[in-house]
């Protein structure tokens, strides 16, 4: 016996970030959209104890011991219900590792999920939805889907209505980018600086209500996009490669150091793809629609 739970990577359409908290986080507004890339979490009893592996282009990247997020999504399941956690979790990873996509936050709603369905613990959303938010702040929005607006540190969602299907192209690059020293070369930036109390953008929530590609390319942002370009400059070229190549607009994708390109129809952002594929200035190029689905059983 055994479930798999599939779950969608994200970009943000909206990244404004405000400045440091006293906890180190920092206060957003998220605005969450999940896309048509995803991961697969299988989960199997596993009598001799809690087993991880995973499987996709990346896996020597992730960590498998008991740090994996993954993992620690089961083990807050079981603790919770008092369950050992004998499970082997297993993961198809198709989401870019480390790529500002919410790969890692995706395996842990998935192993929640997955676990839940395994064990019979039946919990209730809102206790699924406390875990996630105890694991990561991205990890509520992995289960939900769709899009939504995360405040706070990004943990607290209210869903947002969108009327159409966007086409985006997804730039994988080289390597990863550590979200953490990410948000740390923001505060360096900004140092000094009188950094705004982050507020959703009107304009762009209703681009997303109307499902208007363009109106939402004109309203596309991220507070963390400087930081990343001033880890990894080389993204500046990937990003022009793509507005060359007929994207609306191009963006850095959450943290990167995926960078995400909003597409007119399938057509232009296969065009696009191909460009960027062409271009050397990145590992890969994928195109896929939004908004995708939540964390679902799969079987
Ligand atoms: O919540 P999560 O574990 O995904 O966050 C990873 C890191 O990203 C945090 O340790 C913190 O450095 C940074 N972060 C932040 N403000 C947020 C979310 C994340 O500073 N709202």
């Amino acid at each position: 016996m055994s479930v798999t739970v599939r779950v969608p990577a994200k970009v943000n359409v909206q990244l404004a970030v405000g400045a440091a908290r006293p906890d180190g986080f920092h206060d957003l507004a998220n605005v969450f959209l999940a896309v048509g890339l995803y991961d697969e979490v299988t989960a199997t009893p596993s009598p001799d104890g809690p087993r991880l592996t995973c499987e996709g282009p990346d896996a020597g990247q992730v960590p498998l011991d008991e740090s994996n997020l993954a993992a620690r999504a089961a083990r807050a399941l079981a603790e919770r219900h008092g369950l050992e956690p004998a499970v082997h979790l297993h993961l198809a990873k198709d989401i870019p590792v480390a790529g500002g996509m919410a790969g890692g936050s995706a395996d842990a709603a998935g192993a929640l999920v997955a676990c839940d369905a395994l064990w019979g613990t039946r919990a209730p959303r809102e206790e699924l939805l406390e875990i996630c938010a105890e694991l990561g702040s991205d990890v509520p929005f992995s289960l939900v889907g769709g899009a939504a607006l995360g405040t706070g540190r990004g943990e607290r969602l209210r869903p947002l209505e969108v009327g159409g299907t966007f086409h985006w192209v997804f730039a994988v690059a080289e390597g990863g980018l550590s979200t953490p020293a990410v948000y740390r070369e923001f505060d360096r930036l900004t140092e000094g600086t009188d950094v705004p109390g982050p507020v959703a953008s009107e304009a762009l929530l209703s681009a997303l209500a109307k499902g208007d590609a363009a109106a939402l390319a004109a309203t596309l942002t991220n507070d963390l996009q400087p930081a990343a370009l001033s880890l990894r400059p080389a993204l500046a070229d990937t990003l022009e490669a793509g507005r060359t190549a007929g994207a609306l607009a191009a963006l850095v994708s959450g943290s990167g150091p995926t960078t995400a390109f909003l597409a007119p129809d399938a057509a232009t952002a296969a065009r696009v793809a191909a460009a960027l594929t062409a271009s050397g200035t990145c590992r890969t190029a994928r195109t896929t629609t939004a908004p995708a689905p939540g964390a679902t059983v799969l079987s």
